[in-house]
């Protein structure tokens, strides 16, 4: 398998159902099981994202995964059916996890928000504060041996930098409080625009499972 196998791939549909929940810091910390974490995350209203969402986005996966990708912020698709990378970006990645070896659902994709930011405009520096804590949270509970920040801003944001993220490439990270080893590869959006990058892409996935082998 290898970079020629990034084409189209059906991803599945999996719709969020509403649910009604009180927010605060603690009883996200707090929240001991996925259904609560999920209702939090439903309900939230933290920031003013929540004003013009359809749906919120929590994550999708095996919630026991060895591997958690993590990703910007959902767009139109996205919000509209409560599930992250749906479109062409997440077929791509889709294709991408393939060449490794990977189902999507034997992984965990979340993004740094639950919420699409309007015109699909970068995530701004309270959304992403207020949106932490679920993050966190999901990653506690999974435990992943590895994390693939895919893109700038989710490499950015987890790992608290602001390097360009062509520098941040080949190396390995920790995600900041953990020994959880971090992979940085560009974004699957960035690939379709920039399809002579996917060699790069193609070498962060084989250094991430070099690092997932030897951890
Ligand atoms: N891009 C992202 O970063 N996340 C999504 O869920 C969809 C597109």
């Amino acid at each position: 398998m290898g970079i020629d196998l990034w084409r189209d791939r059906n991803a599945a549909e999996v719709n969020v159902s509403d649910s009604e929940a009180a927010v605060s810091l603690n009883s996200i910390d707090e929240a001991e099981s996925w259904l609560e974490l999920r209702k939090l995350v439903t309900a939230c209203t933290k920031c003013a994202l929540h004003q013009n969402r359809k749906q919120t986005v929590f994550g999708v996966g095996d919630t026991s995964a060895d591997w958690m990708v993590i990703g910007e912020a959902p767009g139109a698709e996205e919000d509209r059916k409560g599930e992250p990378f749906v479109g062409r970006a997440g077929k791509l990645l889709n294709a991408m996890l393939l060449a490794i070896g990977l189902q999507r659902d034997q992984v965990f994709i979340a993004n740094i928000l639950k919420c699409r930011p309007p015109e699909n405009r970068d995530p701004r520096a309270e959304e992403v504060d207020s949106c932490q804590s679920y993050l966190d949270r999901q990653i506690d509970l999974i435990q992943p041996r590895i994390i693939l920040a895919v893109g700038k801003i989710a490499a950015q944001n987890l790992l608290k930098v602001d390097t360009p993220i062509g520098r941040m490439r080949g190396q390995v990270y920790e995600y900041p409080g953990s020994n959880i080893p971090v992979v940085v590869t560009y974004h699957p959006a960035y690939l379709l625009r920039s399809p002579k990058e996917k060699r790069k892409s193609w070498q962060d996935l084989q250094m991430a499972v070099q690092i997932y082998k030897e951890r």
